[in-house]
């Protein structure tokens, strides 16, 4: 619990620090559950999103994007059943009157899961192990639910009539717009609607700095496809298949079981993972933070337990990173199956059924999987990934494409010139990459600083620059340092950032 809390505390006075991310409103004492990005922060975060987007959306064929509103007709929030379900559990204090969340207090004081639990399992542990409140000492009422969505009024007149809410994900707007991006892209089965954007949630108790937060941002995709063909996925090639995970099924977890390394071809033929649509999504989401860096020996997928289930999935699948305080989810992949676009067509009264040209008639959509995670979590998970203590220095190992600057230049000395050359490399370096320049303190302490801060490459004007039009470009993880030609130099970076090239392949090393 202690070590728990230091390591996110170290992360969060990092981030602070360094200006990746502050407390909210910190000047009027904070606010719970809400964090702002700094200047570094925004780069990362904006990077992140960048690299989803091109991946999934503008690499893709069959993926269209949107941008809806985030406070939307309450009767959305109806139909999608939030307003009924997207509750948590709730504990008050009759002494001083504190409210926990239900299942984390068990989770906290008698160190065992308690995610997904009946109300009646809870009130059990609780009475059973006699919990109190762990400010006072108070006793708890019963465990009551509590509804995670924000409220607000829409327009002059505060009522029943004109409460609307934040939106708690961005994935219902997906299948409030699927009728529009259907006739206007002239989409064909099998299709996804991707989507980026603020998702609230009033959180009854915020906690892990970034992990569970009340304002946050979503990366989702609904992929649509005809619910025969739930097998039939073009996509999933013998590479595929053949790729290896950590995985923790339904029953392994029943019988106490760790997770197992496995393919995803063993997955599907043991009929662990039940389709082939639900394997390539997982396959491709973990693929991603893979490539942007993260060690996959810390990534697992896991199944979704029968009483953990949402309202509206059938079966779910959430990649979880092993966090220094334990194995949390960092995304979600649920078949929803017709659930909310026949929810929707209910509610709204318009046909939301595809025209199945084969068949010739109406056919109700079937999302087989819904890649959804937290841009927050993320931007978490690449930020604890990367962060290294190493004897003399701290270094933030950031994939290159992820790092806030790809580049620093450095005059070695502020005299003679070289800074005059130095600020140019900048000015050409700022056109292609985003670079930062400094002429304070020794080269030595101005390195250390990127190295901090996740700066891939340093660039540095010596005099030999003066002779022979050659910097060095210095590597962040390895400290190691080549000579390069300022006229190749755009080249140079931006083939080791997008990985065309390693730095150990580069010639005229120092
Ligand atoms: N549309 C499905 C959906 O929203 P979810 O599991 O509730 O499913 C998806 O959320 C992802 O959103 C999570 O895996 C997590 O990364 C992120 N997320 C959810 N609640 C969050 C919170 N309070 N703070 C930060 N991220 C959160």
């Amino acid at each position: 619990m202690e070590k728990k809390a230091s390591v996110i505390k170290e992360i969060a006075t990092f981030c602070k620090r360094k200006g990746f991310v502050f407390p909210s409103c910190e000047i009027y004492g904070g606010f719970s559950g809400f964090y702002d990005y700094g200047p570094l922060g925004v780069e990362l975060k904006k990077n992140i999103k960048d690299s989803w987007w091109k991946r999934f959306v503008q690499e893709r064929d069959d993926v269209f994007g949107i941008d809806a509103c985030t406070i939307n007709h309450p009767l959305v929030w109806k139909a999608s059943g939030h307003v009924d379900c997207f509750t948590d559990p709730l504990v008050e204090c009759k002494k001083c009157h504190k409210r926990y969340r239900a299942d984390h207090l068990i989770e906290d004081i008698l160190g065992i899961k308690a995610d997904g639990l009946k109300i009646e399992e809870m009130n059990k542990i609780i009475k059973e192990n006699s919990i109190r409140c762990p400010e006072c000492k108070g006793e708890l009422t019963e465990v009551m639910t509590f509804n995670l969505m924000f409220k607000t009024f829409v327009g002059p007149v505060e009522n029943e009539k004109s409460i609307a809410y934040l939106r708690p994900e961005t994935a219902q707007m997906i299948f409030v717009n699927f009728k529009g991006v259907l006739e206007t892209s002239r989409a064909k089965l099998p299709f996804g609607i991707a989507q980026i954007g603020r998702a609230y949630r009033n959180e009854i108790s915020p906690r892990d700095f970034l992990f569970r937060v009340r304002e946050f941002e979503q990366m989702e995709i609904e992929y649509f496809i005809k619910e025969e063909d739930i097998n039939n996925c073009p996509f999933l090639t013998d590479e595929i298949l053949d790729f290896k995970l950590n995985v923790l099924s339904r029953e392994m977890q029943e019988k106490g079981e760790s997770h197992k390394k496995m393919s995803i071809r063993e997955a599907l033929d043991k009929g662990i993972i039940k389709t082939r649509w639900h394997a390539y999504w997982i396959y491709e989401m973990v693929k991603w933070f893979i490539d942007l860096g993260v060690n996959p020996e810390k990534l697992r997928i896991r199944q979704h337990l029968k009483d953990e289930l949402s309202h509206y999935a059938l079966d779910t699948w959430d990649i979880e990173y092993c966090f220094p305080f334990g194995w949390k989810e960092i995304h979600g992949m649920a078949n929803r199956t017709t659930y909310d676009l026949s929810q929707h067509m209910k509610f709204s009264g318009k046909d939301l059924r595809y025209f199945d040209e084969e068949k010739r008639e109406r056919i109700m959509p079937y999302v087989v999987a819904e890649p959804s995670q937290g841009v927050d979590r993320a931007f978490l998970v690449f930020l604890i990934d990367a962060y290294t203590k190493e004897e003399d220095r701290i270094v933030l190992k950031l994939n290159p494409k992820l790092a806030p600057y790809k580049v620093a230049v450095f005059p070695l000395v502020k005299k003679d010139g070289l800074d005059e050359i130095a600020k140019k490399i900048h000015s050409m370096l700022k056109k292609h990459f985003t670079s930062f320049y400094d002429e304070k303190g020794s080269i030595g302490r101005r390195y250390a600083r990127q190295d901090e801060i996740g700066t891939p490459f340093c660039i540095t004007i010596d005099y030999q620059t003066k002779e022979d039009n050659t910097v060095t470009v210095r590597n962040r993880d390895s400290k190691e340092q080549v000579r390069v030609k300022i006229d190749n130099l755009v080249d140079v970076l931006r083939s080791l950032i997008d990985g065309e090239v390693k730095f150990e392949e580069l010639n005229n090393k120092i």
